[in-house]
């Protein structure tokens, strides 16, 4: 790290992050290397479709440049700023390789798309902390799928994908873990309790919005859209159960 960046409080937690961030760039290099980007799709036509429509909505989803997000942090500390752009960079990373995905699919990407154009709004006109639990959510539901994909996709390529981005995202979610305890430790416990309630709902609607809009996908890998939905949110129950103190690790089943 360069002397240059100042601690805040709570800063050698992000300190942390920031060098976790920076050593994942081998990683992602190594697993990307195994990938044999030029091997033929050769896919059943209707697992091609599937999964075409489900790359395309996380292509456009992960590719936010974060300007948003990153403005509303500048009031947090150094470290935690700069593993909150690094992190950006991993999702930007991830649309990368569902366009390499894509390509790899004899597919093109999509330029916008409502649910996308939706969710983008709504995230812009929240504070920092709702945006960060939102965020946590969204990732938390689709774990699963990263997961399944990187097991059971239907070729090398499809694995390959998953697996690198399944590996990035359990990190996230103890990234954003770590972003949102803190905010929370100062909240009432009815406030707690409320925040909880609420968040509960948001996760349910979310893990619903994926099971619909991936549900194909997640039947060409072998999983149940109602299998996906308990995976889901039992991923939820464990972040959300982390980010209010709770021993209870993202890892365990
Ligand atoms: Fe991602
Ligand atoms: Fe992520």
């Amino acid at each position: 790290m360069t002397s240059s960046v100042s601690i805040a409080i709570g800063d050698n937690v992000f300190e942390r992050w920031v060098d976790h961030f920076a050593a994942n760039r081998a990683r992602h290099s190594a697993i990307e290397a195994r990938i044999d980007w030029n091997a033929t799709a050769d896919l059943p036509e209707h697992a091609r479709e599937a999964l075409v429509r489900s790359f395309q909505r996380f292509e456009l989803g992960e590719g936010g440049d974060g300007v948003h997000l990153l403005r509303k942090a500048r009031g947090r500390g150094a470290f935690q700023q700069e593993a909150l752009r690094m992190l950006v960079a991993e999702e930007q990373q991830h649309s990368r390789l569902f366009r390499r995905g894509l390509q790899h699919m004899d597919a093109h990407t999509l330029v916008s798309h409502w649910s996308d154009r939706i969710f983008t709004r709504l995230r812009r006109s929240l504070g920092l902390r709702t945006e960060l639990a939102l965020f946590l959510t969204a990732e938390a539901v689709a774990m699963p799928y990263f997961v399944v994909l990187a097991r059971s996709g239907p070729n090398e390529v499809i694995r390959g994908i998953g697996t690198r981005i399944a590996l990035d995202e359990e990190h996230h979610l103890a990234f954003q873990i770590d972003q949102l305890k803190q905010g929370l430790a100062s909240l009432s416990i009815p406030v707690r309790s409320l925040v909880f309630a609420a968040w509960w709902c948001v996760a349910v609607g979310a893990a619903t919005v994926v099971a619909i809009d991936h549900g194909p996908a997640l039947r060409v890998c072998g999983m149940p859209v109602r299998a996906y939905w308990g995976v889901a949110l039992r991923s939820f129950r464990r972040a959300a159960a982390a980010t209010f103190g709770r021993e209870e690790r993202i890892g365990d089943n």
